[in-house]
C-alpha cells in the first residue's frame, strides 16, 4: 500500500466502496436507512453479518461502518485500517484511544484533518448532552454538570428491544427501571456513566468540568431522555440561554409549557430540549433533553463523518 493511502486526514473517493459490519443490528439498520435517505454516494454497499466476520474475506473497500460489538472491533478494526480502509466505528472500542479520532457532528469537526483512518462516533447518550453543553459554554461559564439519564431499551441492542416489544415478564426491564447501564466498575459507577463523563470532557476539550452522572435503563423503545443541572458561579441569564439554544443548529428548543418525550419528537436527526428553568438558586440551570439514540445518537453521526470525508 502507498503512503498516500495512510496519510493523515485523507478523504474518500467520490463513490466509496462501502461495507456495514453489523448491518442486521439496530444501529446498522438505522444507518442503512439514513444512507439511502440522504443519497450517500456509494459504488457498492456490502451488508455484512459479523458472526462469520473475516477481514480477509472482504472485497476491496474504501469505507467500513462498524456497527457491531466492541469486543470484535478491538480485534478486527486495526487490520482494516492497515489496509488503507477508512473505518467509522460506532462501538465504544476505540473512542478514547489515541489511534482514533472521536468526532461529534457540530462539535469538533476540525479533528477530521488529522484522522489516521479510524474515526469513532460518540457514545449515543453523550450526543444530546454534548450538543447542549457546546451551545451554552460560550454564553455563560459553568463548572458543574449533573446529569440523570432515562435510556431506551434499544440502547442495549436488538435483543433488549425485542423483550420490550414482547412485554416479556422474563425481561429485567418489564415494569421496571434499572440504574445499571453496562457493567459496574470498582468505584461504583457503571461503564456507561464513565463514558458519559470522560467522552464529554474529551469532546468539549474541557477536562476541568466536574461531571456527575447516573444512567438508568427504562422500558421505552427508542429515545434517550436526560435531566440536566448546570452549576455556575453567577446567576444564569435565562433569556440569553433560551436564545442560544434556539439558534443552535442541531437543537430544537420547545416553548415553555411543552416538553419533548421519546414518543413525541418528530425530527429524529435533532436534539430536543425543553423545560428550561432555574433550580434551587439562580446559579443552577435545569433542563430536559430527548433524542433518538439510534438516529441522532448513532447513525446520523456516522453518516455525517462519512459525508465530511467525501471530496
Ligand atoms: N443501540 C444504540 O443505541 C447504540 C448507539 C450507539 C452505538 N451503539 C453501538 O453500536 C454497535 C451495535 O449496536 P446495536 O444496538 O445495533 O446492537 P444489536 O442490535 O445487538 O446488533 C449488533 C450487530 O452485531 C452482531 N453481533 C452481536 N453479537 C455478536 C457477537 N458476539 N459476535 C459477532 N457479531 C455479533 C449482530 O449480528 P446478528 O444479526 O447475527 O445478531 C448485529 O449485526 C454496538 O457496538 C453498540 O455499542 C449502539
Amino acid at each position: 500500500m502507498g503512503t498516500a493511502a495512510l496519510s493523515p486526514g485523507r478523504r474518500l473517493p467520490p463513490q466509496p466502496r462501502t461495507a456495514i459490519i453489523g448491518a442486521s443490528g439496530l444501529v446498522g439498520s438505522a444507518l442503512l436507512q439514513l444512507l439511502n435517505k440522504h443519497h450517500f454516494p456509494m459504488a457498492s454497499c456490502l451488508e455484512w453479518s459479523p458472526r462469520d466476520f473475516s477481514a480477509a474475506a472482504l472485497p476491496p473497500l474504501d469505507l467500513v461502518f462498524w456497527a457491531a460489538p466492541a469486543e470484535l472491533a478491538r480485534r478486527e478494526i486495526p487490520p482494516l485500517v492497515e489496509q488503507g480502509i477508512i473505518v467509522v466505528d460506532l462501538s465504544s472500542a476505540w473512542r478514547m484511544n489515541a489511534k482514533s479520532c472521536l468526532i461529534q457532528r457540530g462539535i469538533n469537526q476540525h479533528l477530521l484533518r488529522h484522522h489516521q483512518g479510524l474515526l469513532s462516533c460518540p457514545n449515543c447518550t453523550n450526543v444530546g448532552l454534548v450538543q447542549v453543553l457546546h451551545a451554552l459554554l460560550p454564553v455563560h461559564p459553568f463548572f458543574g454538570v449533573d446529569v440523570h439519564t432515562y435510556q431506551a431499551a434499544s440502547g442495549g441492542g436488538r435483543r433488549l428491544l425485542q423483550q420490550i416489544h414482547a412485554s416479556s415478564a422474563d425481561s429485567s426491564l418489564f415494569q421496571n427501571v434499572i440504574p445499571l447501564c453496562d457493567f459496574l466498575q470498582e468505584d461504583g459507577s457503571t461503564a456507561e456513566e464513565r463514558r458519559l463523563v470522560e467522552e464529554t470532557k474529551a469532546l468539549l476539550q474541557r477536562p476541568d468540568l466536574s461531571i456527575s452522572a447516573t444512567c438508568v435503563r427504562v422500558p421505552t423503545a427508542i429515545g434517550h431522555a436526560l435531566s440536566l443541572s448546570l452549576y455556575a458561579s453567577t446567576p444564569w441569564p435565562l433569556a440569553a440561554i433560551k436564545k442560544a439554544l434556539k439558534s443552535a443548529p442541531l437543537l430544537q428548543l420547545y416553548p415553555d409549557g411543552l416538553a419533548p418525550t421519546p414518543r413525541s419528537i418528530e425530527n429524529p436527526e435533532l436534539v430536543h430540549v425543553g423545560r428550561i428553568r432555574l433550580g434551587a438558586s439562580p446559579k443552577i440551570l435545569q433542563m430536559w433533553i430527548v433524542f433518538d439514540n439510534l438516529n441522532m445518537g448513532a447513525a446520523s453521526q456516522a453518516l455525517w463523518i462519512a459525508q465530511a470525508l467525501l471530496p
